[in-house]
């Protein structure tokens, strides 16, 4: 079968490969999965740059998810979606091959009504969105939220979200164009971080500081997060996009109670059970129906223009996710 492999940690235009290699072998208690699509999402590239919180042993396949349909599986799990249409789940990253084996409680069936293209991207970021704000922050109705680098497939996510449980955001962008996108979305603030001071907007609104926060970019931009939290506000920094470090004042956290934390979806599904996982895949299903957790899609490139996908999903700006091809239904 065809794989996207990465022997070298690098610039991810420049050191990853599609190669034949073997197909992998079904164990107990897994499912091979025959690929149809996956998303290249910041995880993934920030993985074969050698920088993200898991690294896997070279040469390894990047694709933390993705969808396809069960050909195989052995074991009680595996029985129950053989031959369906599935998300791919797979914390260990490989899923940029046309055929995948994981464990089969990673499987999760989809409904028919959901495309492809929004299956490819059912669960990273739409389960990131509703932890964050609905488990972690647990932001209560009419509260403020101040999010960075809104325009992204997931701060959509979040403004929706927004809208449907009843609090309101306000959200940062770097691009004058997604100011009104947002708004249109259902932003209740948009704020233009190269024309607008950060903390005087967020003060304009919430005049002692605003009590939740949710931080994907780092550097400069998380500092003035950190300066425009209210008493006992919290800041979740969930991505690092930047690449840049942020700096905080001790006195103005310990004074004011505040609370920076990260937030990690692996870290968090390690931590629930079952049950509560198959609460969340529900409410992500239901979320997709009510248009709530859907990913616009840019852009689709079959495996053979992995380089053309690579350099359209590392563009600035870009409308979209870029989904990679891996096989037809
Ligand atoms: N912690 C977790 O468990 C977890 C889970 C899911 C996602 N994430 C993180 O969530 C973030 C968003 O993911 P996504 O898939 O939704 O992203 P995406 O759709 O690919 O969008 C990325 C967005 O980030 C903006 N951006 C990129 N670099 C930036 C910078 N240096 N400064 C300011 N803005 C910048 C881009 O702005 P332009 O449009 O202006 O280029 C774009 O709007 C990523 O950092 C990802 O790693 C974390």
């Amino acid at each position: 079968m065809k794989a996207v492999i990465c022997s070298r940690w690098g610039n991810p235009a420049e050191v990853l490969e599609v190669q034949q290699v073997p197909a992998p072998v079904c164990g107990p208690g897994q499912v091979r999965v025959r690929m149809l699509a996956s998303p290249i999402n910041p995880s993934d590239l920030f993985l074969v740059r050698g920088q993200y919180g898991y690294q896997p042993p070279l040469p390894c396949t990047p694709g933390f998810e993705g969808v396809g349909i069960v050909e195989e599986g052995r074991g009680l799990l595996a029985w129950r979606v053989r031959g369906k249409r599935v998300a791919v789940l797979n914390g260990k990253a490989g899923n940029w091959a046309e055929q995948v084996v994981i464990p089969a409680k990673q499987a999760v069936p989809l409904p028919d009504d959901l495309s492809d293209e929004q299956a490819a991207s059912f669960f990273v970021n739409p389960a990131s969105a509703i932890v964050m704000t609905r488990h972690v922050l647990a932001i209560p109705r009419g509260a403020w939220l101040l999010q960075t680098a809104a325009a992204s497939a997931l701060g959509r996510m979040v403004i929706r979200l927004g809208r449907k449980y009843g609090f309101r955001t306000i959200n940062v962008v770097r691009r004058e164009r997604h100011v009104e996108e947002l708004r249109q979305l259902g932003g209740d603030v948009v704020i233009d971080s190269t024309q607008d001071d950060l903390v005087e907007r967020v003060r304009s609104i919430c005049r002692d500081g605003v009590r939740y926060a949710i931080d994907a970019v780092g550097g400069d931009t998380a500092t003035r997060c950190v300066q425009a939290l209210g008493h006992s506000g919290r800041l979740l920094l969930y991505g690092s996009l930047s690449g840049e470090p942020l700096s905080v004042e001790p006195r103005q956290v310990l004074t004011n109670n505040l609370r920076i934390e990260g937030f990690w979806l692996s870290t968090w599904t390690r931590q629930q059970n079952p049950l509560r996982m198959l609460g969340l895949f529900r409410h992500i299903t239901a979320l997709f129906r009510q248009g709530i957790v859907e990913t616009t899609t840019s852009a689709v490139y079959p495996l053979e223009q992995l380089r053309e996908a690579i350099v359209a999903a590392e563009t600035p700006g870009r409308a979209g996710k870029v989904l990679l091809r891996l096989g037809k239904r």
